[in-house]
């Protein structure tokens, strides 16, 4: 039942408020304080975590890693299931293997799963599906309470993966004395404010629609993002590549001047995911490289962003201020929007985009 709207990728788009704040209220007690399901995590006797993903999942695992290394202060290390499992890596007692998966069927990342187990101190799993071979083979299974996700091209798993996994952070940041009482109220309320950030997000909806019709004519898109705007470019370039046959890429901003800008020209819009933090400015000058060179700027940003830096992008997005750190969860609707509305202005198969499946459960 795709309730009302077109297509359910539109309809898993508008949830996104509704399953966010499910997601919150199932981890969050009304004191702000993080529940986890038992066995309680202990992230004190942890040296490491080892995330391992596929596809959209493995950039939520990306994003997760600067969350864990900048606010827990935890190393963290992120692989593809089907090359992790293949290389063999040493993982010691004092890691924890950590898998994410909206169906929780991916036969790489369960392959993966398997060969931790016996040697991770804990094999630990974010998953949607929650009587899935992931979640029953972890020994803590964190649901994401996303509800059932019909669209090929993942959305609300995306989000409510990346508001468990900040509530990892959270937990983790709080066990190893990484973050002060004042530090985590903090951080939770702007949780709370993120299904109503969503919402004022969502009202871009038309504004989106016509840099997406813009876009369809391309033959290539780039996106760029810096710090963990970097693995929501990528989502973005995935995202258009699925479902609207697109080709995209994304690329650190500062990796621009290592090669991809050879590629800028006026045929070659660059979509830049720029919240305005500390990592702005940055970005903005990668931003005018690419300016100078005819490419054409679509700029997300929030309105002191884009009265800043608008003058002479090709388009701009306006998001409401977000805490630094939350930004990814909140970009990520424009990047959703962007793809959904190219797909819809060249008529491709939004739902069942081709040759690919929902779930990939063969190598
Ligand atoms: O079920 P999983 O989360 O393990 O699936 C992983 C990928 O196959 C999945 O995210 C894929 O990349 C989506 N089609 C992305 O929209």
């Amino acid at each position: 039942d795709k309730a009302g709207h077109k297509h359910f990728m539109a309809k898993e788009i508008a949830e996104q408020p509704a399953v966010i704040g499910e997601a919150l209220s199932r981890y969050l007690t009304t004191d702000g304080e993080i529940m986890l399901p038992d066995p309680g995590l202990d992230f004190t006797k942890l040296d490491r975590i080892t995330m391992v993903a596929c596809g959209t999942a493995f950039y939520a695992c990306l994003t997760a890693k600067y969350w864990f290394e900048q606010i827990a202060r935890l190393p963290v290390e992120v692989d593809v299931a089907s090359e992790f499992r293949y290389r063999e890596p040493p993982i010691s007692d004092r890691t924890m293997a950590l898998f994410v998966s909206q169906s929780g069927e991916t036969a790489d990342t369960l392959a993966a799963l398997r060969y931790c187990a016996g040697k991770a101190d804990l094999i630990a799993s974010v998953v949607n599906v929650t009587e899935s071979s992931i979640a029953r083979e972890s020994n803590l299974a964190l649901p994401i309470h996303a509800g059932v996700e019909v669209g090929v091209a993942s959305t609300k798993a995306f989000t409510c993966q990346l508001t468990v996994l900040f509530l990892m952070v959270l937990k983790a940041a709080v066990d190893r004395g990484a973050i002060t009482k004042e530090e985590l109220a903090d951080y939770v309320s702007g949780l709370r404010s993120m299904p109503s950030l969503i919402n004022t997000a969502l009202e871009q909806n038309g504004a989106l629609r016509d840099e997406a019709y813009k876009l369809s004519s391309a033959r290539d898109v780039l996106f760029l993002g810096r710090g963990a705007m970097f693995p929501l470019a990528l989502e973005g370039a995935l995202k258009l590549k699925e479902i609207s046959y697109i080709h995209a890429e994304a690329y650190a901003s500062g990796e621009l001047k290592h090669g991809p800008i050879a590629l800028i020209d006026e045929n070659v819009p660059v979509v830049v995911m720029a919240p305005n933090d500390a990592l702005f400015d940055k970005t903005v000058s990668n931003m005018q490289e690419v300016m100078a060179r005819k490419g054409k700027v679509i700029l997300i940003s929030d309105r002191a962003g884009l009265d800043a830096e608008s003058e002479g992008t090709w388009g701009q997005i306006e998001m409401p201020p977000v805490a630094d750190a939350l930004a990814p969860i909140l970009y990520a609707i424009p990047a959703q929007l962007l793809a959904y509305h190219t797909a819809i202005a060249k008529g491709t198969d939004v739902d069942q985009p081709r040759n690919l499946a929902k779930s990939v459960t063969v190598e």
